[in-house]
């Protein structure tokens, strides 16, 4: 009867340690990781279907969208940043609000309005990766 109790402790112990484990991952992996994530699948796609030559005006236009609502959230996700980094952030969203703007309806105009998208992620990473 001991031997199961402590059987059953042990198991408890275990479980909770996992737990702590887990969050513990989870931390070493903040949200500034996510947003760039989320940001790099949505330039990914839009790349993507410039490669293909397959450039869906209505998904590339959604894929713009979430890319200019991902970026409201940089200030959360690197809180404290200089002005610099401030500005290349202000940048990234000039950029992808000309884009929204140009609607761009086949891959030559895609192209170019996620151009100097990519300029931007490259020249913040350039300084602050
Ligand atoms: C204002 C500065 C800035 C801009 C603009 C920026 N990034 Fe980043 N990015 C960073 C910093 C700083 C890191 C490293 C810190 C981190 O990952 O927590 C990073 C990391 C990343 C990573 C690696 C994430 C990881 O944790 O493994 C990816 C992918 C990424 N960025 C994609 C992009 C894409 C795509 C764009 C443009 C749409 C972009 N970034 C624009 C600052 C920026």
């Amino acid at each position: 009867m001991r031997s199961a109790l402590l059987l059953v402790l042990g198991l408890a112990i275990g479980i909770v340690g996992t737990v702590f484990a887990m969050n513990a991952l989870q931390e070493r992996q903040p949200y500034s990781h996510h947003l760039m994530m989320t940001m790099a699948h949505h330039a990914g796609a839009l790349s993507a279907a410039v490669k293909a030559q397959k450039c869906d005006a209505a998904q590339s236009q959604q894929h713009i969208a979430r890319l200019l609502e991902t970026q409201t959230d940089l200030g959360e996700a690197f809180p404290g940043v200089d002005q610099p980094f401030k500005d290349e952030a202000a940048k990234l969203r000039e950029k992808t609000q000309a884009a929204i703007q140009a609607a761009p309806a086949d891959c030559a105009a895609l192209a170019a309005a996620i151009k100097p998208i990519g300029e931007t992620c490259q020249s913040c990473h350039q300084q602050y990766r």
